[in-house]
């Protein structure tokens, strides 16, 4: 087994030094104390810092982080190393425990893009055009927009949600992108996008990518699909931050690039270091935010707790429930254009 210090060295040894790693395993044996004493859970996204993966009971993307959410037991504190979405949207899956945002700087400017009664007012003015609409809305957004949705989906079942959504005609909030990838594999309906984006995959430019395939002639392009068109349309795969690891793994392929944002590639590098992974990725300030003394400091005074009234959790509910019955849980494999196995 792999010391802290040699995992975290595989990330970037200039910044993971004996001095900076050596505090950080007596806070992680402090965090570990704190969950069994507080009966907590800790979930956390893969963008997250490599450290905090070293606590996390859960570690996935949104979906897998969605349903872990509903797996939790008798865990009575969940604590989401996340950004505020998710964490809301653990809350509204288990109202019952008290959930966790150890630091409010953990928000999304993605789903900052869409509010409540901005949805509503669209929704308005689309059904006197299409009065059939339905809204599909990203699970990356509030629970309020989530509550005017019909269903939620995430970057792995977005494809599958829509085609199997009864209207013809479907509102998709709020990543532009997301909604031309879906529009892409679902041409038999009619798609309206939002026009929010997350700006650190819009900052992702094809030259950029041209540039290491030019560099790197062999390797494997691992796009996430809030990429601009430009860039996925480069992509041997276009898929969600578990699916490009879960690539990496089967895949025959030695050297890749996983194009989003870069805690997928600190992740990739500690779960995969036999093979190669090159960057050509951008960091979130956002999941960036949490620290492990925040997570410290949020078991030890119930820092931030998430809360949501009923009306607006109930209706945000049955969205995040019509994407599980939709898609029964699974992933979406239309994310993944050539499948590992025609390599
Ligand atoms: P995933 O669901 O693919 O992990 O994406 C979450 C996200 O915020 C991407 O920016
Ligand atoms: Fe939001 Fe983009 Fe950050 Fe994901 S990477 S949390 S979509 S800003």
């Amino acid at each position: 087994m792999p010391t802290l210090l040699e995992k975290l060295q595989r990330v970037d040894p200039d910044y993971y030094t004996p001095e900076v790693v050596s505090p950080m395993e007596a806070c992680l044996e402090r965090i570990r104390d704190l969950k069994r004493a507080r009966n907590a859970v800790i979930l956390a996204h893969n963008y997250q810092r490599p450290e905090i993966f070293e606590v996390a009971d859960f570690l996935g993307d949104s979906l897998g982080l969605s349903l872990d959410a509903t797996r939790v037991g008798d865990a009575e504190v969940i604590v989401f190393c996340g950004v505020h979405f998710m964490a809301e949207t653990a809350k509204i899956l288990n109202p019952a425990k008290r959930v966790l945002l150890p630091n409010l700087a953990a928000g999304c400017s993605l789903a900052d893009t869409a509010t409540g009664p901005a949805v509503r007012a669209r929704k308005e003015e689309l059904r006197d055009l299409h009065p059939d609409l339905q809204v599909v809305s990203y699970v990356n957004t509030t629970a309020e927009v989530k509550a005017e949705s019909d269903a939620c989906c995430t970057s792995s079942n977005a494809v599958s949600v829509v085609r199997a959504m009864e209207s013809r005609t479907i509102l998709f909030i709020p990543d532009q992108n997301l909604a031309r990838h879906v529009a892409q594999h679902v041409p038999e309906k009619t798609i309206i996008a939002w026009d929010g984006y997350c700006y650190v995959h819009h900052q992702i430019t094809a030259d950029s990518i041209i540039a290491m395939r030019t560099q790197f002639p062999g390797i494997q392009i691992l796009v996430h699909p809030e990429c601009r068109d430009d860039v996925v349309a480069l992509a041997d795969a276009s898929l969600s931050t578990s699916g490009m690891v879960e690539f990496a793994k089967a895949s025959r392929a030695q050297e890749f690039l996983a194009v989003t944002e870069c805690g997928l590639s600190d992740l990739l590098q500690i779960q995969v270091p036999e093979k190669t992974f090159y960057r050509a990725c951008k960091i979130c300030r956002f999941m960036k935010a949490i620290s492990l003394e925040d997570v410290e400091e949020s078991l030890k005074q119930n820092r931030f707790e998430i809360t949501i009234d009923e009306t607006t959790r109930e209706g945000a509910k049955q969205a995040l429930t019509k994407m599980f019955e939709l898609t029964g849980g699974s992933r979406d494999n239309l994310a993944l254009p050539r499948s590992v196995a025609d390599e």
